[in-house]
């Protein structure tokens, strides 16, 4: 089996060319290239050695992975963190006209402290700022302390830091130059354990009505405000996502007024294979006020349509129970988008392999997890992407996400459509076939 074929191998969600994966790290726009660093252990196939593995797409979709970025040193472990474009050279690493990319990790060595470093190539070789000494040393809470996210604060004209200090507690820092770091504030939120994002989006697109949105690895958010110093939150935190294998999110730097995430979608299972874990799709983000308050909405890029092979289409049509429709040809990639009307106790579910996804007016369920969501007038819009060993679904346009793995048992490889108890209305079935992104 040729390498990115193999059985298990996902087709459009980025997983290591070989070994163990977690975190995504580093995320970057930059120079027409999307970075992508990631937890990589270079030398195996389970968590250890730590090290950034490095991935460039132009797209999202399409990924390249190049050499390791960042290196064990002093016996400390490279973990999680983030990086910036660093444009007007602030720093004084860069030789370019393009300032350099200047990443931040945790150097993990106990008491864990944070490190620097930067690259002047596009992020192809990297050079640790001062040997690799902590720029921001251990702030006595917890040995633990990890995963700082930086990002440049054009308001008051500084890079921020959020820190992980404790768990309940990100703190921030803020510096001119990236390499001195002053503490600013600490936020308190109840469980917040690992891995900090933070940034900005406005309200149904309002620029005038713009709000901050903190989260954790569990992706448990928080919406409020920030002044470069410290975060307040207004609501949360809310669950970002209902799946069983989502972790470590990170927005990408540098990307103007789209915000992107992607997340390691933690503990899959590979058997036999070269590789070990894989990524989320990435997804844009967006805030949108509902009854129940603001909330954050995510859904796949648009940029997944590049691997689109044909369109099923269906319109109008009523599913009757014991008449199921059935899709060909038979595939194993799908990007479906489904929209039904249906009564109270109509029940009607998608079917692959032995997998179902069952939908009700107000509720999904898929391996093992439930989502419920708000009912809009019997009306339900499902968006569902299957690749080789994940599920990701998005109900009402992505206020409620789920992101899950399974491994295929390649029997029935016939996508199928069932109403249950009663008939449903299909105002509109897309189905996308998709192509591999490794090809
Ligand atoms: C989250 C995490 C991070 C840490 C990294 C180590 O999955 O525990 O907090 O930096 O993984 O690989």
């Amino acid at each position: 089996m040729t390498i990115y074929n193999e059985r298990y191998r996902p087709q459009f969600h980025f997983s290591a060319r070989e070994n163990w994966l977690n975190d995504p790290n580093g995320c970057v726009f930059h120079n027409g290239e999307y970075h992508l660093f990631f937890q990589h252990n270079p030398q195996g196939g389970q968590w250890g050695n730590i090290t950034w593995g490095h991935a460039v797409s132009p797209d999202l979709i399409h990924w390249r992975q190049l050499p390791d970025a960042i290196r064990p040193y002093d016996d400390g472990m490279i973990f999680s963190g983030s990086a910036v474009v660093d444009s007007e050279n602030r720093s004084g690493f860069g030789r370019g006209p393009q300032g350099p990319l200047v990443a931040a990790f945790t150097h993990a060595k106990k008491p864990f402290g944070q490190a620097i470093a930067f690259s002047n190539d596009d992020g192809r070789t990297w050079q640790l700022y001062d040997n690799g000494r902590h720029v921001v040393s251990n702030q006595g809470l917890d040995d633990g302390e990890r995963d700082p996210k930086i990002f440049w604060h054009a308001p008051t004209q500084k890079w921020i830091m959020a820190l992980w200090v404790q768990k309940g507690r990100v703190r921030f820092f803020n510096s001119e130059d990236l390499k001195h770091w002053e503490h600013t504030g600490d936020f308190a939120g109840n469980g917040f354990f690992e891995c900090p994002d933070l940034f900005e989006l406005p309200v149904d697109g309002d620029p005038k009505r713009r709000k901050w949105i903190l989260n954790d690895a569990a992706f448990n958010y928080w919406i409020g405000s920030f002044n470069g110093k410290t975060f307040v939150a207004e609501t949360g935190p809310l669950q970002g996502n209902f799946g069983n294998n989502f972790y470590a999110a990170q927005t990408w730097n540098n990307t103007g007024n789209r915000i992107i995430q992607i997340a390691w979608m933690n503990n899959g299972q590979y058997p036999g294979m070269p590789f070990n874990q894989q990524m989320s799709i990435p997804c844009e983000l967006t805030l949108r006020a509902t009854p129940a308050g603001i909330r954050l909405y995510r859904m796949p890029v648009t940029e997944i349509e590049g691997l689109y092979l044909d369109n099923y289409h269906v319109l109008n049509k009523i599913l009757i129970p014991k008449q199921d429709l059935y899709v060909q040809p038979r595939h194993d990639l799908f990007d479906i988008t489904a929209e039904v009307e249906m009564n109270r106790d109509a029940v009607y579910s998608i079917r692959l392999y032995d997998l179902d996804i069952t939908c009700t007016i107000n509720q999904i369920d898929c391996l093992g997890k439930t989502a419920r969501f708000r009912s809009l007038n019997g009306f339900v819009k499902l968006r569902i992407l299957i690749d080789r060993t994940s599920i990701d679904l998005f109900a009402n346009e992505g206020e409620i996400c789920m992101s899950s793995c399974f491994l295929p048992d390649r029997k029935n490889t016939r996508l199928q459509f069932r109403a249950d108890i009663q008939p449903v209305h299909i105002r509109s079935l897309a189905i996308h076939r998709l192509s591999s992104a490794w090809r």
